[in-house]
């Protein structure tokens, strides 16, 4: 039984959804302000390869949630044995496009194409997932610049909640450079005391256990148990795995940590579905607009 806090109440859930929609609102409203000035409406480029139902499902979030914010959107859709060549080719179309300030190339690629070779074609300056090795050196010295979209949510949501980073101890679980290593970074940042586990972490329990501030990407389904997590601790669940109805149709949506248990231990959690995933979203609009008042100019 995981240890549950005497009279504690059940966690705060951290709202991505209602978060995202304040983002993506308030997104509206700056690019209008730009566009009725006589100005184009910032363009964001998508590219999928393969055939993921979960990446079609995202991707599909993506561009819907552009064209309600006003954000034009391109997509751009390869069969799974496309080439690194072809994509690359797509890419480099992309940084010549002047109607294009955000390019995604949704993740992960089919077969054994490299993301890395891949996005290393980006424009810096319209890479919309902060991906680039130039914008992870930025992130990494501390300077502006796109910043990937996950982690860049997680911050949001701390910081929507009042949670300060600052002095406690945060555990995260990953070490990509889509999740971890940036989460890892705006942590430190924030002056936060951080701690990085993955696959060979011993006694990643006891590790966990330690975390006033708990970020888990390690793509395990309800891996995390309550009796891992640190009574009182913020729990923030970047998962998220389908699982298959009765019949074989759509069911339930869960993540990494079991949320049933943890949500008795922590004191903030985020759901999955509702939590981190709106809020990749809205910022992936976010890092779009912004590349496109860097190339344009603001209005106000
Ligand atoms: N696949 C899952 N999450 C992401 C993301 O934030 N960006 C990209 N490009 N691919 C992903």
């Amino acid at each position: 039984m995981p240890e549950v806090l005497k009279d504690q109440q059940a966690a705060t859930l951290m709202d991505g959804k209602e978060l995202a929609k304040l983002v993506k609102d308030d997104l509206k409203v700056k690019i209008e302000r730009h566009t009725k000035k006589g100005k184009r409406s910032p363009g964001l480029a998508v590219i999928l390869a393969g055939d993921d139902s979960a990446s079609a499902i995202y991707v599909k979030n993506k561009v819907k949630s552009c064209e309600a914010a006003g954000i034009e959107s391109f997509f751009h859709k390869f069969p799974a044995d496309v080439t690194e060549k072809e994509l690359i080719e797509c890419v480099e179309k992309l940084n010549k496009d002047d109607k294009v300030d955000g390019i995604l190339v949704q993740l992960p690629l089919p077969g054994k194409l490299s993301a890395d070779n891949v996005l290393d074609h980006l424009d810096p300056a319209k890479d919309a997932d902060g991906l680039h090795p130039y914008n992870l050196g930025l992130l990494f010295c501390g300077k502006k610049g796109p910043t990937p979209c996950t982690p860049k949510g997680v911050m949001k949501l701390l910081e929507h909640y009042g949670i300060d980073p600052s002095g406690k101890n945060a555990v995260v679980i990953g070490r990509s450079n889509l999740v971890g290593k940036p989460a890892a970074a705006l942590l430190t940042q924030k002056n936060a005391t951080v701690t990085v586990c993955h696959s060979k972490t011993a006694k990643l329990d006891e590790v966990c256990k330690q975390a006033d501030i708990l970020v888990v990407a390690m793509g395990k389904r309800e891996f995390v148990k309550g009796s891992w997590v640190k009574p009182g601790a913020t729990v923030i669940d970047v998962g998220i795995h389908h699982l298959q109805g009765e019949d074989g149709g759509k069911g339930k949506i869960a993540g990494d940590v079991c949320f049933a248990e943890a949500k008795d231990v922590a004191a903030f959690i985020t759901p999955v579905p509702g939590g981190v995933g709106p809020m990749t979203v809205a910022m992936l609009l976010a890092n779009t607009f912004e590349n496109y008042e860097r190339k344009t100019g603001a209005v106000d």
